[in-house]
This record gives C-alpha cells, structure tokens and sequence, in this order.
C-alpha cells in the first residue's frame, strides 16, 4: 500500500490567551475544576481580526516554507473543519486563492468534527495515490474557531473548547510504513451543534457518554492499527490523541497497558481544538525534537458524529 511521508508542519494560536481564572470570572467555575476534571490550563481564542481563514493561513504558510516547496509543487489541498468562515468559498479554497495555489490543485473541506485531520490526511494519500494529481504533494490542514460555537455562559462546554490550526505537507512515499482505520457511529444525541453562522445553536454535549465514547474508541483504533501494521506497541514511538481531556488519553494509557510517555499531552496549554489539536501536536512535537524524523506516529481521533479513527505514520 502507498504510504505517506511528512515533508512539513506548521501550527498558528490566536492572540487572546484566557485562563481558567478569567473563566471564574465568566460563569460559576474555577480553576481546580478546570484542571482536575480536564487538564486544561489556558486556551487561546481568536480576537479582533482572527478566525478560521487567518489561523490556517499562518499555519499552511509556516508548513510551506519549512517545506522548501513552491505553491506549484502543493498537488492538492484538503482543510479539516466544521467551522470555516464561509460556506463557500471552503477553508480550502481560500487557502488556495490566498497562497498561490495552482488552477489545477483541487481544494475542499471535510467534515468529521474532531476526527477530521485523519480523514483529511487519508482522503488526500488516495487522492495523491490515484495518479490524477499534477504533483505527489499535498497540504493538509485542521483548523477550528470553536469559541464562534461556544455558549460562554454554559459552565460545561465553554470551559473545554481553545482555537487553532495545525498544518502538514505530505508527500507519497511507497515504501513509508502506513495504516488507517475510520469510522463513524452515526450519533446525533451526545454531541451536536448548529454550525458557524448559525445564531444561538452552540455546541450541546452530553460529556458523560462523550467520556465513555472516547475511553472505548482510542485503544480499539490503536490496537486495530498495530494490527493492520503488523507491528507492536513496542515498535511504534508515539502515539499522538485528540486532545480532548487529559483524563481521557490516561484511561486509555492503563487500558492499552502501553507507557505513558508515548502518548503526547498538549491539552493543558490549548484546551480542546478538535481537528486542530492533533497536527498541532505533531508540528510541536517535531519543534520541540520531542518527535523525530525517521519516527513512527499513531494518531487516533473520536469526536463529533460520532466519528473515531487511528492512523499510522512515518514521521
Ligand atoms: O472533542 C471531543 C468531544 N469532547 C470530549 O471528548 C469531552 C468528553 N467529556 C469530558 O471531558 C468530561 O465529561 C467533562 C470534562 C466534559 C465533564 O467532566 P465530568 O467529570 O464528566 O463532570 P460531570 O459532567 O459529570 O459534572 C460533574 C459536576 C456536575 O455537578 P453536580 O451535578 O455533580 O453537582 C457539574 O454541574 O461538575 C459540575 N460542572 C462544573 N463545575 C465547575 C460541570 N462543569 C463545571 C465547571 N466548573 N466548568
């Protein structure tokens, strides 16, 4: 099976920085409530000027020049969200239009809430593999303006939500290592939401069930990925969650039985980003030299639809 390799990564935060402690000041909550039940500590939201486009962009611009790479040599173009700034043109396009991309590079959106960066990545390697593309390159985004979906005085969800965008550019390799599981639980009790644009309709989340959702999928999506690999846990070296609540990932960490220093926790810094939150984590683990070129990376996504899903990849 053709497999991917990352060429690229970038990430972009909004300016706004708030803290559990301007929450407190918001709605009836605190920080050791925020911190015990979720691991977050701060998160940032767009301000005056920011959204989805903006965020994107700084991301996308950042993966392209550390790529080395030409718009001309960006393939295709696929952006991860549910909360792009216009119906249409897509986050896609608009990226398109605001790079330089070439008329032959098809650009569009999709939409699987939090699990979408791994639908993205996987929609553009069978893209990159069917041979129609001008170029083996693709850019891939995730990026998300919860804070547009957010009820500021619902205690329950607008504590947990942060927006960013995460960015890759990925190449077709047929030799990298690679295997992917996706699926979806069509669900529209436990988790919901209008949509940007439409007033008053924010996120509904029954958190309990989301819990219990996310505990069960991530070991499931690991295990069926090293399967699929052929590979243990031993021969993975990190395993990259949706960030969603650092209590999630540690159920899973015992169910797994696997070591907790694989799994990378960025939560505490950004809150929950959906489908931002795991090419941010990539583009930081790769800064950080917490991650490595040459590594193997098992990213696993649940989240809105219900939608869940694992993919393995070299680094
Ligand atoms: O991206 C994927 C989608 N999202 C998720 O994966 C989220 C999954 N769910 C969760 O992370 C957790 O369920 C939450 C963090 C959302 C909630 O944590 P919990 O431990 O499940 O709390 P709970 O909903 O059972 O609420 C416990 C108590 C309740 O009070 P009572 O009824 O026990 O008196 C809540 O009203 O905590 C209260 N509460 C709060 N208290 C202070 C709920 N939100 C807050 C808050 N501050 N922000």
């Amino acid at each position: 099976m053709n497999g991917i390799k990352l060429l690229a990564t970038g990430r972009h935060l909004p300016s706004r920085c708030v803290t559990n402690d301007d929450l407190s000041r918001m709605v009836e909550t605190n920080d050791q409530w925020i911190r015990e039940r979720t691991g977050i500590v701060t998160r940032y939201l767009c301000g005056e000027g920011e959204g989805n486009t903006s965020n994107a962009l700084a991301a996308a611009r950042q993966a392209l020049e550390r790529s080395g790479l030409a718009p001309e040599d960006i393939g295709l173009c696929v952006a991860a969200t549910f909360t792009a700034d216009h119906g249409t043109p897509s986050l896609a396009c608009e990226l398109h239009r605001l790079l330089g991309l070439p008329e032959t590079t098809p650009s569009f959106d999709v939409n699987a809430a939090c699990t979408g960066f791994l639908h993205a990545l996987e929609v553009a390697r069978c893209m990159l593999a069917s041979g129609t593309l001008k170029t083996r390159r693709a850019l891939v985004v995730g990026s998300e303006v919860l804070s547009r979906l957010t009820d500021f005085t619902d205690r329950s969800t607008c504590v947990l939500f942060g927006d960013g965008a995460g960015a890759a550019i990925i190449e077709l390799d047929e030799n990298a290592p690679y295997a992917c599981v996706l699926g979806a639980r069509g669900d529209a009790e436990v988790l919901r939401c209008g949509g940007a644009g439409i007033a008053g309709d924010y996120i509904y989340m029954d958190g309990r069930a989301v819990f219990r959702f996310a505990v069960e999928a991530i070991p499931r999506c690991v295990e069926e990925v090293l399967d699929r690999a052929g590979l243990t846990m031993d021969q993975v070296d990190h395993v990259i969650c949706h960030q969603a609540n650092a209590r999630i990932i540690d159920h899973a960490i015992r169910k797994l039985k696997a070591p907790a220093e694989k799994f990378y926790k960025n939560i505490d810094k950004y809150g929950n980003t959906s489908s931002a939150s795991i090419p941010i984590a990539l583009d930081e683990m790769l800064e950080k030299g917490t991650a490595r070129r040459g590594e193997t990376a098992i990213l696993v996504g649940f989240g809105g639809g219900l939608t869940w899903g694992g993919l393995l990849l070299e680094l």
